[in-house]
């Protein structure tokens, strides 16, 4: 079965993906900041938790390392964070940009960079990473969410970029939005995180060469931005 590597999957999003795609029958890697509190994660079926702090160039070594070699089919950047959304510009700390930007756009390129040996060493040969309609600025009518619009659509930016370097080699490179899902990101508000991670494997299954560069929407829709 093909495996699926998911960053950030000790709890909301990243969990469900687990789930689902565990029993589904996929091998699942899922990492965890703090993988010894990962329970929930470790104990389903064909998967096996890895420790990764993903703005660490340190951890991200060790968990390429842990790997040695193994091919990854699918690999799902998903770690990130929300920080004061509702923070007016001059409540916007350079602190808090900085962190967000780190951790939501720097963070999944490095993640892929380093697992490029693993991806091309796989069947599939998907990279993708979590984006967000906040990325969009065609949709972008109204204000605040300054630090993450800006962190997801740099990632938007940074993934298009990767996907043309990455198309010659057979890699697919793709970006995906889960939907308002309710996590402790959301603080409970939106979809079901089932509803949304089962339309996200669907789209994450159905993927072919000819769907790089797209932003799709949990429904298969794609996103504007
Ligand atoms: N929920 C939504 O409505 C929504 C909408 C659009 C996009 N998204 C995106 O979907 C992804 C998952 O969101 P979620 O709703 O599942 O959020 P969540 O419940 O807050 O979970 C975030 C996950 O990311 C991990 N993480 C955060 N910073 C990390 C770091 N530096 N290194 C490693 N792991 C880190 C967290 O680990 P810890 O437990 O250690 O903190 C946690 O596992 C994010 O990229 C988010 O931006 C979510």
């Amino acid at each position: 079965m093909p495996t699926l590597l998911i960053s950030g999957a000790n709890r909301g999003i990243g969990l469900e993906l687990a789930r689902q795609f565990s029993a589904g029958g996929w091998t699942v890697i899922g990492t965890a900041r703090d993988v010894a509190a990962a329970t929930e994660l470790a104990a389903l079926p064909n998967t096996t938790a890895m420790q990764l702090e993903a703005t660490d160039g340190d951890s991200i070594a060790a968990l390429v390392k842990q790997l040695d070699g193994q091919p990854i089919d699918v690999l799902i950047a998903n770690a990130g964070i929300a920080v004061n959304l509702a923070a007016k510009p001059a409540e916007v700390t350079r602190e808090d940009f900085l962190h967000v930007v780190r951790t939501n756009t720097f963070a999944p390129l490095a993640l892929a960079g380093a697992l490029k040996a693993n991806i091309l060493a796989s069947e599939r040969k998907i990279a993708l990473a979590m984006s967000s309609l906040m990325s969009s600025i065609e949709a972008n009518n109204w204000a605040t969410q300054y630090t993450y619009r800006a962190s997801k659509t740099g990632l938007n930016a940074v993934w298009t970029a990767l996907t043309q370097e990455w198309k010659p080699l057979g890699i697919t490179c793709g970006l995906i939005r889960p939907g308002m899902v309710a996590t402790q990101m959301t603080d409970f508000k939106g979809i079901a995180v089932e509803t949304s991670v089962a339309g996200l494997k669907k789209v994450v299954e159905g993927l072919t060469p000819a769907d790089a560069g797209r932003i799709i929407g949990y429904d298969g829709t794609d996103v504007p931005w």
